[in-house]
């Protein structure tokens, strides 16, 4: 078990690590719950598999649960389901200083956060994340969001929670490919930050997505320490360094939209394959070796993710995937920042890259 606490002046908080915390959600929490009933958002799939263990873990401390269920899927980050769920918490009489838990998988962490965000200009939430993308990553760090139909995550809030119990034990019914695209963001943080950590994952991802507890353990508590740190430094991604939290995702992300943002891939899947496309276009542009490239891509394959483009069947060209790229947040006064890396275990940030070079490049992943 492991306690990280983000380092934010005035708002600080920790993160909870270890199998079996959920069901001492109550004790862990009890300074954040001032009455008798909570308000706790989850959907289908979380609140089947857990909800009763929150339910009985606050029941501890004497506590009952009024729930808002969701379906799953990324549909709940939207205008409609937050506008319900906000109406729901202030008919509840929801004030800002409660704490709304969100039990689930990085959908409902967003828009639970988000509705947080939003209501009376700010009321406190606790995150149960019960993915492993949400335990390492979207559970911490305050980014909050729903799609438009202009995109994804284009309206949101910085809004960070008051505390996070990220227990393993929850993964245990989570679906084996969930786990593969939650493991993408464990193994970023050894690309992006500490080669040392790329070796362990390379030794051990697969006991990671097998859910041996102390892998799984040691995975989250080293991937929410790095995100912490970085946090900390960049808490609104200002200057530079949380950008790096990114890498893959700008190519992950051309993926994603031109399979249409849907089950053909997930999130995960295109951060996975968008990190060894990051590894090899830095080695085009010859920041690393391409043997560092192949190292990249071979720990992805080795978990069972996808590490060649061509894989994908995709019948587009480079040109279009580039062109998705350009909707991309980190745009900044019309020219895209690259994440790239000068070695494993060190990722930066390039602004001098051409978008046609990219769309080069990507014609010849395309061809495999
Ligand atoms: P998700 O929340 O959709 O969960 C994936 C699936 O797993 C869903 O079907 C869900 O119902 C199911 N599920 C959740 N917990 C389960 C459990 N314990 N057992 C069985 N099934 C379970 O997806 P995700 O991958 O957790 O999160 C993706 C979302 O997170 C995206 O919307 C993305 O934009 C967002 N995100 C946010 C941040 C951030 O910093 N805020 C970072 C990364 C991703
Ligand atoms: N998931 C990227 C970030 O939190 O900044």
């Amino acid at each position: 078990m492991a306690v990280i606490r983000v380092e934010l002046a005035g708002r600080g908080y920790d993160v909870q690590v270890g199998a079996g915390l959920l069901d001492q959600a109550g004790t862990l929490a009890r300074d954040f719950i001032r009455k008798d009933r909570v308000a706790a958002v989850a959907d289908r799939n979380s609140h089947r598999h857990h909800g009763a263990r929150l339910e009985a873990a606050l029941a501890d401390i004497d506590v009952g649960v009024d729930w808002f269920i969701t379906e799953p899927g990324e549909g709940a980050k939207s205008w409609d389901v937050l506008a319900r769920l906000v109406d729901w918490l202030l008919e509840r009489g929801v004030e800002r200083g409660d704490h709304i838990f969100a039990l689930g998988g990085g959908v409902i962490g967003d828009l639970t956060g988000f509705a947080a965000a939003v209501l009376k200009r700010g009321c406190g939430f606790v995150q149960v994340p019960t993915t492993l993308l949400a335990q390492v990553d979207s559970s911490v760090g305050g980014k909050t969001a729903i799609n438009t139909s202009a995109g994804k995550n284009l309206v949101g809030a910085f809004h960070q929670p008051a505390l996070v119990i990220a227990d393993a034990a929850t993964l245990d019914t989570l679906p084996p490919r969930e786990m593969g695209a939650g493991y993408a963001e464990v193994i970023k943080y050894g690309i992006l930050g500490d080669a040392d950590f790329f070796d362990w994952c390379e030794a051990n991802g697969a006991k990671v997505t097998g859910r041996d507890t102390d892998a799984l353990e040691y995975a989250v508590t080293k991937s929410v320490e790095a995100k912490a740190r970085i946090v900390a430094e960049d808490e609104r991604e200002t200057s530079g360094t949380r950008a790096l939290l990114n890498l893959g995702h700008t190519f992950g992300h051309a993926l994603e939209a031109e399979t249409g943002f849907s089950d053909r891939l997930l999130h995960g899947e295109g951060v996975a394959l968008g990190m060894v496309l990051a590894a090899r276009y830095s080695a085009r542009r010859g920041y690393i070796t391409s043997s560092d490239a192949e190292r990249v891509a071979s720990a992805i394959a080795a978990s069972g993710l996808a590490s060649e483009l061509s894989s994908l069947g995709l019948t587009c060209d480079g040109q279009k995937l580039a062109a998705h790229m350009l909707h991309d947040k980190k745009m900044d006064a019309g020219t895209l920042p690259f994440i790239l890396l000068r070695c494993i275990g060190e990722a930066f940030l390039d602004r001098s890259v051409e978008m046609s070079d990219v769309a080069d490049f990507l014609d010849g992943e395309l061809a495999g």
